[in-house]
């Protein structure tokens, strides 16, 4: 059953909390919330113990008020479960419930999320509370959505504790069935480790030295399902009392421990919540990447920004705001990757707290602040944006991401090299895409590649014979794989491949590595491509090209003369080994060469400040263009183009521009070569 967010408009509010206000402070609420163009807002995330004051004793009636407020004002609801954070009273009973981390200490209430995903206790007092809610507000007309618990692995995503221990027990046995078939898999005729009975494992705790990595690559594994686990039984008492209402968690962008393909898989609608910094040159750059990932993670499907910041946030060491047009710019962003609605945390600024200096779309001034000021506008303006949803982004280029090689390759001690990590070399992969103003996608392991003509994969340390094989596929049907160092490196045990790298990925790529060569922190490397000398970083291979064809060697240093950059032709596809960490320049040089070769467009005009991006509809296309730059950027329409935002002739500075189009149509940007420098 598909079930859709019924809303008119594209999505604009935020989180309210107006259980930190007296009631004549709600009427105002309303009443510029109106003034702003808010159409949808998010209620109850930590009210559990306003709700729920004592055990078993439900309190609706002050939200009662609050939903009929907001719905008598035409603003429609996202209902929180309010299953985030444990009231006091259930922790005290039961205080067991505490997270306990990897060194055995207690974490205390006093903050939020003080509870362990895999207590049985916890659950069932949360899933009482999620069918009171459901039962109480699912038939209201003013609620859209449900939203389960609240950014889940936020504070706590792995816990230590005794019932912890006790699930990952059930869950090992589940996946082992026998005690040999895990010490196989763990490998635990290495130093002395071998079990007896699934009774005597632990999770990995903090203990004399290196930790056996297949045992932590499983309680990594354990800890994404045990969370998951915990979501849909949320999901599951929500679809049997509502069964029509849908369902989104709110996501933590690309940074966090949790398999968001599998969550995405068990809700609705993806949702993220994403703060880029605004004293990093690059943030946005990385936030096109985050947002590849919200519609990768249900094969394009439009998405939501649920939160945002409509300037600082709190909880770094140095907040710095977001200056006047940044906050439109991320907006458009976001819409401009997908997204079908702009949501920020949240709609009052809060007077006390660990987040009284966060930003709000109301700030301390009220209505006479720059944040009230910039939302409103852009509240307005968005009304005009309707026809934006349920398009979808077009991209060529793909870059994969799975998670048990992400989490494979942050193993500490136990590699070549503890610097490298999926996340560095995507981002890096990802950034020489983005200067060269293409589009970029990010997908799991098993969605359809076919309308891609180039798949990235930055690394791919934990590699299947199946994906390998799926890999393969790809490049003979005529598409082209660009895989990235260390990668192929051990199986789904975490045992080295026989043979060693890239083991599976052997026929595909046509190389052999020797070994892996690590650079001492700080210091580079050269390659030699096309004549030209190139620097790379933190790793490189001694590689034998034996089946494939050299693009680039290293250049001075131990590997002098040795391939560093391969490639192996099959039919019409191609399958790159980039066995270095590229730095910037050698990155963008042979980025572009792929994508040449591969007969994906680059987009003259964009670069590092300015981003263009495409949703298509049925029936027309719109670009954005976004212009982070400092300068108007001249720009060319193509004939009988609608301007929905902005101005036909230029972008300006920090500004923005919107049109709708034929499908095949292209909007030129004429960027002056200053704005396309690196950032
Ligand atoms: C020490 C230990 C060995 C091995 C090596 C690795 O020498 O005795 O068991 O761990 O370190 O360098
Ligand atoms: C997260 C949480 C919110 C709030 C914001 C602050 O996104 O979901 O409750 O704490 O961070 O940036």
């Amino acid at each position: 059953m598909t079930r859709t967010l019924k809303l008119d408009g594209i999505a604009f509010g935020g989180d309210y909390n107006p259980e930190q206000w007296p009631r004549e402070v709600w009427e105002e609420d309303v009443r510029l919330m109106r003034r702003a163009g808010v159409n949808f807002i998010t209620v109850s995330v930590f009210s559990w113990p306003l709700l729920e004051p004592e055990e078993g004793r439900f309190d609706f009636g002050w939200l009662d008020d609050v939903i009929e407020l907001l719905h008598s004002n035409g603003i429609a609801v996202d209902l929180a479960t309010a299953t985030a954070t444990p009231p006091a009273w259930l922790i005290r009973k039961f205080p067991e419930i505490l997270p306990v981390t990897a060194d055995g200490t207690h974490l205390e209430f006093g903050s939020r999320q003080a509870y362990c995903f895999s207590s049985p206790i916890f659950r069932e007092y949360a899933l009482r509370l999620t069918r009171a809610m459901a039962e109480r507000y699912g038939q209201h007309p003013a609620v859209r959505l449900w939203h389960v618990s609240n950014e889940y692995g936020d504070h706590v995503s792995r816990c230590w504790c005794a019932a912890s221990a006790e699930h990952f027990r059930g869950w090992l046995r589940a996946k082992y069935t026998s005690i040999g078939a895990l010490n196989e898999a763990w490998g635990t005729s290495c130093w002395g480790q071998h079990y007896l009975d699934f009774e005597a494992i632990e999770p990995p705790r903090d203990s004399t030295g290196p930790i056996n990595s297949t045992q932590r690559l499983d309680f990594e594994r354990f800890s994404s399902d045990a969370m998951l686990e915990l979501f849909t039984a949320e999901v599951a008492v929500l679809r049997e009392v509502t069964p029509e209402l849908p369902v989104t968690t709110n996501f933590m962008s690309i940074l966090h421990d949790l398999d968001y393909f599998a969550f995405a898989d068990a809700e609705d609608i993806v949702t993220d919540d994403a703060y880029p910094d605004p004293a990093d040159p690059r943030a946005h750059i990385d936030a096109s990447l985050n947002y590849a990932l919200m519609r990768g993670a249900k094969d394009g499907a439009p998405w939501l920004l649920l939160e945002q910041s409509a300037s600082a946030v709190s909880w770094r060491d140095v907040n710095v705001p977001k200056a006047p047009g940044v906050m439109r710019l991320d907006s458009y962003q976001a819409l401009a990757h997908g997204a079908d609605g702009v949501m920020y945390f949240q709609w009052r600024a809060a007077k006390f707290g660990p987040e009284k200096f966060h930003a709000a779309i109301l700030g301390h001034r009220g209505e006479a602040s720059r944040t009230f000021q910039e939302c409103s506008a852009l509240g307005a303006e968005l009304k005009g944006l309707g026809a934006l949803k349920g398009s979808r982004v077009v991209a060529d280029v793909a870059m994969l991401l799975d998670w048990d090689s992400k989490w494979a390759l942050a193993a500490p001690d136990s590699l070549p090299s503890n610097r490298l990590s999926w996340i560095g070399q995507a981002r890096d992969w990802h950034r020489a895409t983005f200067n060269l103003g293409v589009t970029v996608d990010l997908v799991r392991a098993g969605a359809d590649w076919a309308r891609y003509k180039v798949l990235m994969v930055p690394n791919l340390y934990l590699a299947t014979p199946a994906l390998a094989a799926r890999l393969e596929a790809f490049a003979e049907a005529g598409g082209t794989v660009v895989v990235g160092a260390f990668s192929g490196v051990v199986d789904q045990n975490d045992h080295v491949y026989d043979g060693g790298a890239p083991g599976p990925l052997r026929p595909l790529l046509g190389v052999e590595v020797d070994e892996v060569w690590p650079l001492p922190d700080g210091d580079t490397g050269h390659i030699m491509m096309d004549g030209a000398r190139h620097g790379f970083h933190t790793v490189s291979e001694w590689l034998d090209a034996a089946d494939a064809q050299t693009v680039a060697s290293y250049c001075g240093g131990e590997l002098d003369g040795r391939p560093a950059v391969t490639v192996r032709r099959q039919g019409d596809g191609a399958a790159w080994y980039v066995s270095g960490c590229l730095a910037d320049d050698g990155l963008r040089t042979l980025v572009r060469r792929i994508l040449d070769e591969s007969g994906v467009p680059v987009r003259t005009g964009a670069g590092p400040e300015i981003e263009v991006v495409v949703r298509r509809g049925v029936e027309s296309s719109f670009t954005f263009v976004l212009n982070r730059s400092a300068v108007a950027v001249p720009v060319s329409l193509p004939d009988g183009a609608d301007v929905l935002v902005g101005d036909s002739r230029q972008v300006s500075a920090r500004g923005v521009l919107v049109v709708r189009h034929e499908h095949e149509a292209i909007v030129r940007v004429a960027a002056d070569s200053a704005q396309l420098q690196a950032v």
